[in-house]
This record gives structure tokens, sequence and C-alpha cells, in this order.
């Protein structure tokens, strides 16, 4: 690992004082959480890499120091030195028996997040803050390793990595959740995918994928909607809905998995958490967790219609779009994700391609989590021939002008080509077993937030 120069240079971060047994260090961070008995006081110090106590003996410090660690408050920065133990009875923790205990600065005033319960909406006031705690610690770290597997996937498998703009002059995902902006006295958009532009790196690259922010006014307030999400979009050329299938289910297994090895104390960091009425959640999600490999079972559209018939909706018809109800009976069924492909296109955007044998269903495809996590990838086979699609840019009654440097990639060389889009945030939320996606982003914009 490279040293990072932070000042003082015996300063080791909490998660690696394993490799510190018997000789003093020196450790950086913030109070988060302190009690005392007589002659000690046992200090949980938080570094960003970890938390570990700290426990000062009365006889090991000056009296001074040991009457004023008794008054540190939550969330004071401070820097302590002392002997790194093993922990007594917990196996593979540690604890540093302090010498010197220093403040570096005290609060102005209580921390706002005692351990106390708190609100929601107070939390998400303050989240700023409440990126601190240790449940929002595990849920970003957790996060940062499924985009790491996300990388890692593509980019061991020969893709070129290709970012899409943020600015755009037309819509991907239908005009209904469009955010306007001005851009020089002239009307743009910001991204709600960037498909259009993949497509154009497919017929570059052969294999390429974007990563990043996209925005969509949702004006519905759902556990699983965001005004801004970041997503992962792979695009390959010469590839069809059956190849985007096996990509997409390799895809998610992979990532799956790698999150299971990786990010271990962190899952069980959020499965100590109490589940009221379900105490066995976490048996259950992690078993399912374990399960996610490919192949994923595949069906229908129409057959999924059945199944919702069979299944406490039997008002369900062709022609309705799946809501988070419908596809939480869906997945229900599965022991793993579900794909479901082959929607009417009268429900899908218009870059579509129609399958041959029966032209009023789209070659798309739907990936829903197991246990009512909904869908977490879209996507499919685009439409590769010139005219159809100008045809379906017109029904769409989209602004042709915009779209004329996309017609250009069936112009020049038209090829068959498929990819999809995968939610960061919903796949954060459904692997960390989350009710809803607000926690799995560090800063949520939401239909009502904007801050901080
Ligand atoms: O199904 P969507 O709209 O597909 C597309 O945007 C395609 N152009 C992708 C492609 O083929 N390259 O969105 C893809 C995924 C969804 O499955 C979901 O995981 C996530 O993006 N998503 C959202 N996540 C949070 N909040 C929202 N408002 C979301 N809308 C879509
Ligand atoms: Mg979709």
């Amino acid at each position: 690992m490279t040293q990072i120069a932070t000042q003082g240079s015996h300063v080791v971060r909490i998660e690696h004082l394993k490799d510190h047994v018997g000789r003093d260090v020196t450790i950086r961070g913030w109070l988060y959480n302190k009690r005392s008995s007589g002659k000690l006081h046992f200090l949980e110090v938080r570094d960003g890499s970890g938390i570990v106590q700290a426990v000062v003996f009365k006889g090991d410090v000056a009296p001074e120091m040991f009457e004023a660690t008794g008054h540190i408050q939550q969330e004071a920065s401070v820097e302590v030195t002392g002997a790194v133990k093993e922990h007594g009875k917990l196996k593979g923790h540690y604890e540093v028996q302090a010498k010197d205990v220093h403040v570096l600065a005290r609060p102005v005033s209580e921390y706002p997040i005692s351990p106390k319960e708190h609100g929601t909406d107070f939390l998400m006031d303050h989240r700023h803050l409440w990126l601190r705690s240790k449940r929002q610690h595990a849920i970003m770290r957790v996060r940062h390793a499924i985009i790491k597997a996300v990388r890692d996937f593509f980019d061991e498998n020969d893709f070129t990595l290709v970012d899409a703009p943020i600015f755009t002059p037309a819509a991907c995902e239908g005009t209904s959740t469009l955010f306007q902006t001005d851009y020089h006295g002239e009307p743009a958009y910001l991204t709600q995918s960037g498909q259009l532009y993949m497509e154009a790196a497919a017929a570059a690259f052969g294999r390429a994928y974007c990563f990043g922010p996209t925005f969509r006014a949702e004006k519905s307030k759902t556990r699983r909607h965001l005004a801004e999400f970041w997503m992962v979009e792979p695009e390959v050329a010469f590839m069809d809905l059956d190849g985007d299938m096996e990509l997409a289910e390799n895809f998610l297994s992979f990532v799956v998995q790698r999150v299971l090895t990786t990010r271990r104390s962190e899952l069980d960091q959020l499965a100590s958490e109490k589940r009221e009425g379900d105490e066995d959640f976490w048996k259950r999600h992690l078993a399912m967790l374990e399960n996610v490999k490919a192949p994923f079972p595949r069906i229908t559209y129409h057959e999924a219609i059945e199944i919702l018939q069979k299944n406490g909706h039997p008002e369900a018809k062709v022609g309705d779009d799946f809501g988070g109800d419908e596809e939480t009976v869906l997945s229900k069924q599965f022991d793993r994700p579900l794909i479901v492909h082959r929607y009417p296109m009268e429900l899908k955007a218009f870059y579509f391609a129609r399958d041959e044998k029966d032209p009023s269903l789209a070659l798309n495809m739907d990936v829903l989590a197991p246990s009512g996590y909904g869908e977490i990838i879209g996507g499919g086979q685009r439409e590769s021939d010139l005219d159809r699609l100008e045809s379906a840019i017109a029904e769409h009654s989209l602004p042709r002008d915009a779209f004329e440097w996309y017609l250009d990639l069936r112009r020049y060389g038209t090829f068959t080509h498929a990819g999809f889009g995968l939610g960061i945030e919903r796949t954060v939320s459904w692997i960390c077993g989350l009710s809803h996606v607000r926690e799995t982003i560090p800063f949520p914009r939401m239909l009502n937030r904007l801050g901080p």
C-alpha cells in the first residue's frame, strides 16, 4: 500500500491494527461512543476504516488526563496513543491500551445524532453527519465494492470504458421524466441514460460500457426511485437478445459473489441489526445471495401475466406494465434473479428491435431481483434497420433533428447489437437488504429532497 502523508507518520489506520499487536501506535479519529466505570474509560474511536475500543485505565495516564477523558463529547476529534492488544474475548478484534488521549477539536455543541433513535426525515436532513454512523458506513462500503466489481467485470472482459455526456439534446427513456435545463439559451436535458452514445461506442470499440450519474424527473414517491442515480451500461456489437440475457446473468452473478467475499464484515454488520417481526430475514437473505449464480430462470412477458393471474392478480392482462407489487409476486416464484423478456412494444422505448415471430413484442428484457426488490436491470436488442427506426422516432413524436446522429449509426454499417443498464442504487438496496433506496447513495436526490 502506498504511504499517504497524514500529520504524524506513526498514525495507524484502525483496519491495520492487527499488524501492530504488541506495539505502541497512534490512531486519529472521532469519538463514537464512551462508557466509564470507576477506574476505566472505554472509548470507541472511529477513523473511517473501522472502530476500535481504547481502554483508558486510571493508573496509566496522568490524573488530569483521566478526568478530562471522562468529559470527551461524542464526535470530538481525538488522538489516542497506546499499545495494540488482541481483544480478550472477541477473536479477530483488537483494542488499544491508552497511554495518551488528546482532544484535537471539541464539538461546539452536542452532536445532533445521539445514540438514541431518530426519525428518517431528521436523519436525511443530517445526511452529511449521518454518513459517519456504523450502518451508513457499512452500506457505503458495500456500494464501493459493487462499483469496483462492476468495473472489474467489464474491464476483465475486453470492454472499453466510454464516458457518455450529461447534457443531452434529446430523450432516451421517454419525455415524461426529462429534467430540462438552459444550455446557453437552448433547452438541454440531463441524461436519462448513456445508451444511445454506447451504441455509437459499440460500433467504435465492439464492447463498450459507460458508468455515470443519470437523471429522471420521477414524479413518483416510491422506495425505488431517485431523481439522480448511477447506472452502468454495457453495449455489445453483433450480440442479440439471447447474448444480452447471458451477459446480464454472468455479470450479476460475478458482482454478487465478489461482494459476498470482499464485504462480508459489512454485511454482517447490517445483519446484526434487529428486524422486528422477521428475525430470520438475514439468514434467508444471505442464502439467496449465495444462490445468485447463472443461469437465471427466463420467462416471457406473456408467461409473467399468467403467473400474476394465478397468484393474486386475476385482473392482470396483456398490455399492463408491472409495478412494484407485480414484480414482487413474480420474483417470489423463483429462488434467484428472474429474467422477463419480450414485453409489448407499446410499453417500451422507441429504440427496441421487434421480435420477428411476433412484431408486437419488443426484444427487451428486465432482470428482477429476488424477494421483491424489483427491476434492477433493463435492456435488450436495438432496432438496427434505418427505416423502422425512423418510423419509431416519428411514432413516439420525438424531435427528428436531435436523432440524426443516432440514425447515422444505421446508415453506416448497421449491425445487430444489444446492451443493458444496471441501476447501482437498487442493486445496493437489494444486496444490503434495505427497505428504501435513499440510504444507498451518499446524498440522495428525490422528489422532495435537494439537500444537503
Ligand atoms: O430500465 P431503464 O430505464 O433502462 C434504460 O435506461 C436503458 N437505456 C438502459 C440500457 O439498455 N442501456 O433503467 C435501467 C435501470 C433500471 O433497471 C433500474 O435499476 C435503474 O436503472 N433505474 C432507477 N434507479 C433508481 N431510480 C430511478 N428513478 C431509476 N430508473 C431506473
Ligand atoms: Mg426499465
